[in-house]
């Protein structure tokens, strides 16, 4: 189903109570529903403070998500964490395939399928990250790098999760650049998405999966990047950290 979402990606930020600080002023200054629209408000902290950042969270409604998960359920894979190890901490959403697993932890494509399959053999709905470089983009490689990297990341998915995953499209130049992406590029980005979800799993899917947009929204952005028919939510990395940024992008996605 199409949801209006807003996700906060932490990354490698915050300890357990720095993040449970983060989480209460979240839970104090933001309000849901605004003119009837609700908005899906998802965090992701780093590992170490999911248990309690997931335990504070069932008193409120804003849901947890892991930034990444390992696609055995158990077993001698030294470091890695299992999706249903994070099922157990309350987490209901995983990132899978973010531009800095791919590019700084050497994520290839097919381990990023095998982790967005076992997402959702476990039962937690994958966030799937695409997004071209700066050096695709200006070769004129967009459409065909995002092609492949759905193509690759869908391979084998079965009917009945056809349209259990989110999709985040964020260009690779504009995370952490304080560059975003402009609001027509997100948004044309996001029909060739849209489309290509369709070609490949049928049915008009891609009209019912929500796809974000992620890359530099900040507060000042948020509301003209959300305002985009093809963008169904944002993924917000660094203005995720301060709870009344957070609270402004959430605000500006209802407007
Ligand atoms: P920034 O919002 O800091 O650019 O990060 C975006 C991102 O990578 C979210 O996953």
């Amino acid at each position: 189903m199409r949801k209006l979402m807003v996700v906060g990606n932490w990354k490698m930020h915050y300890t357990v109570i720095e993040s449970l600080q983060l989480v209460m002023g979240l839970n104090n200054n933001y309000t849901r529903d605004v003119n009837g629209q609700t908005v899906e408000i998802v965090v992701c902290p780093p590992f170490t403070a999911l248990a309690d950042v997931g335990r504070f969270l069932t008193q409120t409604e804003i849901k947890l998500g892991a930034q990444d998960a390992f696609y055995e359920p158990q077993g001698a894979y030294t470091g890695e964490i299992s999706v249903p190890m994070l099922k157990e901490l309350n987490c209901e959403y995983v990132i899978v395939g973010h531009s800095e697993r791919r590019h700084i932890l050497k994520e290839d494509e097919e381990l990023i399928q095998k982790k967005f399959a076992a997402v959702l053999r476990y039962g937690l709905i994958p966030i799937l990250c695409v997004g071209e470089t700066l050096d695709q983009r200006q070769k004129g490689e967009t459409e065909k790098v995002i092609k492949r990297q759905l193509q690759s990341a869908l391979k084998g998915i079965s009917e009945e999760n056809s349209q259990r995953f989110v999709v985040a499209y964020e260009p690779v130049w504009a995370i952490g650049t304080g560059q975003n992406a402009t609001p027509e590029q997100a948004n044309e980005v996001c029909s060739l998405i849209r489309k290509e979800l369709s070609d490949i799993l049928g049915n008009g899917a891609g009209d019912w999966i929500s796809i974000l947009y992620g890359g530099s929204v900040k507060p000042n952005n948020a509301a003209e990047l959300i305002s985009q028919p093809e963008i169904d939510g944002l993924l917000v990395g660094g203005a995720s950290l301060d709870a009344r940024d957070f609270t402004s992008i959430i605000n500006a996605a209802k407007k």
